[in-house]
């Protein structure tokens, strides 16, 4: 679909939207779709810039050997089956087409911030909402916002696979369980201990955790796997503690975004992971999650407000509640 070129509205010079690219926090299209109050969006994938695909390609062609050398198989393998171009963004409906077939899964294209309950549900209905800017060359290294590097490299070549896709949609699906557990939102205390917990699971596994392979250990957390710096330091770095996943210990403990993580687990294998989310969700039912330690992350009136509003919020016909 190619999308209308807007301009900028008033008071400065206009600038148009496409000289300005899909940079992240600079990106005039996007401002304008979170304005409209747009959340699922298309990608407008000629407003890239001739510096956009070259940020892709210098963050592509830097990973490779760290890949190589520290992530696990399955992203490997998922990487290679996307078929992604190391020279240029890609389009969400290329790597759709890799993807679907092989776990159901897709990534589906949003303008920023995805409320808790939204984004669980998405996952449940093994949707992945992607940031689709690129980050900007000076900030090559680190942006604590995602960028589509981030989502679609660091991300979804996890999803290709059959086990951790079942894991991830058993994950989202929690978001119910949560819903149900604080009387649909009512008890706001109770809904935002389970929701720091959830969070807290989803970073400590999903965005940062490493998993054993063979005699050492392998990255599968995105959050690693689209950083060259934090890469090497989680696997090799005498200053990061690595320890066996536990889940009382994931679900109290905050964490800091905006630095490499000193406290990273372990888990053995997806099918293990998979195990955890079915007890994450047992200890959910238990009250086991309903007041956990506080601290980071802070769950915000957009995050709660999402659960008490779930079944309005849904983007559309392929969303249903169970
Ligand atoms: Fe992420």
């Amino acid at each position: 679909m190619k999308p209308a070129i807007h301009l900028q509205s008033t008071g400065e010079p206009e600038v148009p939207v496409r000289a300005a690219g899909l940079t992240t926090c600079q990106a005039p299209w996007i401002e304008q779709a979170r304005a409209r109050g747009e959340l699922y969006i298309e990608q407008p994938y000629e407003l890239y810039s001739e510096e956009n695909h070259r940020a892709w390609r210098s963050l592509f062609q830097r990973m490779g050997p760290r890949w190589e050398r520290y992530a696990n198989s399955h992203f490997l393998a998922g990487v290679r089956a996307l078929c992604l171009n190391p020279e240029q963004v890609p389009r969400l409906n290329d790597v759709n087409r890799f993807l679907s077939p092989l776990t159901g899964f897709r990534a589906r294209a949003v303008s920023g911030y995805v409320p808790a309950f939204v984004f669980f549900d998405c996952l449940r209905n093994r949707e992945f909402p992607t940031t689709i800017t690129v980050r900007p060359p000076a900030q090559l290294d680190y942006l604590p916002e995602p960028d589509i590097f981030h989502d679609i490299a660091g991300h979804v070549p996890m999803h290709t696979d059959p086990q951790f896709a079942a894991t991830l949609a058993r994950f989202g699906a929690g978001a119910h369980t949560a819903a149900e557990r604080a009387g649909n939102a009512r008890d706001v205390h109770r809904l935002t201990s389970i929701i720091r917990a959830m969070a807290r699971f989803f970073w400590f596994t999903i965005e940062f955790g490493l998993m054993r392979e063979g005699d050492g250990l392998r990255a599968y957390g995105s959050g690693l796997l689209s950083s060259f710096g934090e890469l090497e330091h989680a696997l090799v770095s005498p200053a990061v503690q690595r320890y066996p996943i536990q889940i009382e210990w994931a679900i109290n403990q905050s964490f800091a975004i905006d630095r490499y993580q000193p406290l990273l687990f372990i888990v053995d294998s997806f099918d293990h992971l998979f195990r955890l989310v079915g007890e994450l969700e047992a200890w959910m039912r238990q009250g086991k999650l309903d007041h956990v330690a506080p601290g980071e992350p802070a769950i915000g009136e957009a995050d709660l407000d999402s659960f008490v509003r779930k079944t309005e919020v849904h983007a559309g016909p392929a969303l249903t509640n169970p």
